[in-house]
């Protein structure tokens, strides 16, 4: 029997709760928007009376439109009015007795044909589900923040969920416009899974005083091309809710890079939050200053060495010679030619400071990075002076980019963090998780991400990211830099990419 759902309560009109009754009810279905007293109450109709104004104001909704959505929307704080629903969805806060005693509540209160969904990010939706006399019928509905933007909604079965009914939420999700992508019940689903260990690991990285804050920000979104760095995220996502699901991650991994950064709890216990209270890892009182420096003055300096080949080596080459400076380059194994350079570029994979003490100088050597179109991460070792640390800054700056300055260390800060995030989604394909077309829309459309970690994998070529990950677990140790086994065995037998191979 395939159900209907004409009418949906939603419990928790909050950030999510009145994003998705607004979501249901541009769909066209009758919806019942249940809060906990009257101020709430009014606080979520005020949600949604600004979201579908905001519309209006724009050009996308009319006037009769706007009053139309609302006009199906029911308000009110008597759980009991939930008894007619099709469907309930669940948006109060993450807290699992608060969400097992509403569940238990549902249970008595709705008709036996009723489905109950949880948004929860995080907590486990069997453990819900098993509050009820109908676990069967308990599933996770996740939508993201924004939902009436963002199209992404993660369905979440349990062992125990009915044959076929995550087919119909799914089917439902479509209807409202949005693409589902159905997992089982593991902490964090797909996307928080992948998106807070990457963040989490941004919080270690800045504690190790591998970059500041702002050029790890700076390198992920002018590098990699992300909507935003991992700070400003962690702050719009509340560093509270990201700490409890590293917790909630931790707990079911065991694994200690899940645990939350010491960062993150100080920031917590502090009350800086993020934006929702005005601070966190940025201020948002005002708005944050730019990280890319002004183009700086032309460095005095009459040689330039390059060591490395490739096409990056050719970029920075072509590019000083248009500045109008004199280059020498030489190969990692002979650095004979660069040796009375003015400052010396490393573009290789040797470590810089490798490099560095084969040179007469070695406070002259700097390694360089390309990143994308816009961005070079400028490493300085131990024995770079700052002078020559400068110079190649001022270099970056002068071919178009934005320096960002780290340590020497393996990956630096993009591919220390890329790299991986794009392993933990291999090893999420493996273990039978999801799909990677599954994997790939749940990043591109839940974050905003300009492509999917195994899109990414295939554009950055699979030997390049395995090679790299290796060397992070050279340096790091990290038993999770380990390439995935399914990587490395694709690599050796020569496959040229991931996606074509896995489906
Ligand atoms: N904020 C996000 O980015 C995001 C994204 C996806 C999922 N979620 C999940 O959505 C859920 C809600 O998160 P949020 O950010 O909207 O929280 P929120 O604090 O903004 O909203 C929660 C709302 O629930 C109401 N509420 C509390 N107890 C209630 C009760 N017993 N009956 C009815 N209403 C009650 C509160 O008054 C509040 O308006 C959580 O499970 C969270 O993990 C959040």
């Amino acid at each position: 029997m395939t159900r209907t759902f004409e009418t949906v309560g939603v419990v928790g009109l909050g950030t999510m709760g009145a994003g998705i009754a607004e979501v249901f009810a541009r769909a066209g279905l009758r919806v019942i928007g249940v809060e906990a007293d009257e101020a709430a109450l009014s606080r979520g109709r005020g949600h949604l009376e600004g979201s579908t104004g905001r519309a209006v104001a724009r050009g996308r909704m009319t006037a009769e439109e706007q009053a139309a959505l609302l006009g199906r929307i029911a308000f009110t704080t008597s759980r009991d009015d939930l008894a007619g629903a099709d469907l309930v969805v669940e948006a109060i806060p993450e807290v699992m007795e608060f969400k097992r005693g509403l569940f238990a509540d549902l249970d008595r209160i709705c008709k036996p044909s009723a489905v109950l969904a949880t948004n929860t990010s995080s907590l486990s939706v069997t453990a819900i589900a098993a509050t009820t006399s109908r676990p069967a019928q308990v599933i996770g509905m996740h939508f993201f923040n924004p939902a009436p933007v963002m199209r992404l909604v993660e369905v979440v079965r349990t062992v125990v969920t009915e044959d076929g009914l995550p087919d119909e939420i799914a089917g439902l999700a479509r209807r409202l416009g949005k693409t589902p992508v159905t997992v089982g019940d593991r902490a964090g689903f797909v996307v928080n899974r992948l998106l807070l260990s990457y963040l989490n690991h941004a919080c270690a990285l800045l504690e190790t005083g591998l970059a500041s804050r702002d050029d790890i920000d700076a390198a992920m979104r002018l590098g990699v091309g992300l909507p935003m760095g991992p700070f400003t995220l962690l702050d719009l996502i509340g560093l509270d809710t990201s700490y409890e699901v590293c917790e909630v991650l931790f707990r079911e991994s065991r694994e200690r890079r899940h645990a939350p950064a010491p960062i993150l709890r100080e920031l917590v216990t502090a009350g800086l939050l993020g934006r929702k209270t005005g601070r966190g890892f940025h201020s948002h009182d005002r708005d944050a200053p730019e990280t890319a420096g002004e183009p700086g003055g032309r460095p005095e300096i009459s040689l330039v060495g390059l060591v490395g080949g490739g096409p990056d080596a050719a970029t920075v080459l072509e590019a000083l010679e248009a500045a109008g400076f004199k280059a020498a380059v030489a190969e990692p194994g002979d650095l004979t030619p660069v040796a009375e350079a003015d400052v010396v570029v490393a573009l290789s994979d040797t470590p810089v400071v490798e490099l560095a003490v084969r040179l007469p100088r070695p406070e002259r050597l700097v390694g360089l990075h390309l990143v994308g179109e816009r961005v070079a991460e400028v490493a300085a070792t131990v024995v770079t002076s700052r002078e020559a640390a400068e110079t190649v800054r001022d270099l970056v700056r002068m071919i178009g980019r934005t320096p960002v300055r780290c340590g020497d260390r393996a990956g630096f800060v993009v591919n220390a963090l890329l790299y991986p995030y794009l392993n933990d989604a291999v090893r999420m394909l493996e273990a039978g998780y999801a799909s990677a077309a599954d994997i790939d829309a749940a990043m591109r459309l839940g974050c905003g991400y300009p492509a999917g970690p195994f899109e990414m994998l295939d554009a950055i070529g699979i030997e390049r990211v395995r090679d790299g990950l290796r060397a992070l677990y050279a340096e790091y140790r990290e038993p999770s830099f380990a390439p995935a086994p399914l990587l490395d065995q694709l690599v050796t037998a020569g496959v040229p990419g991931i996606r074509a191979h896995v489906g």
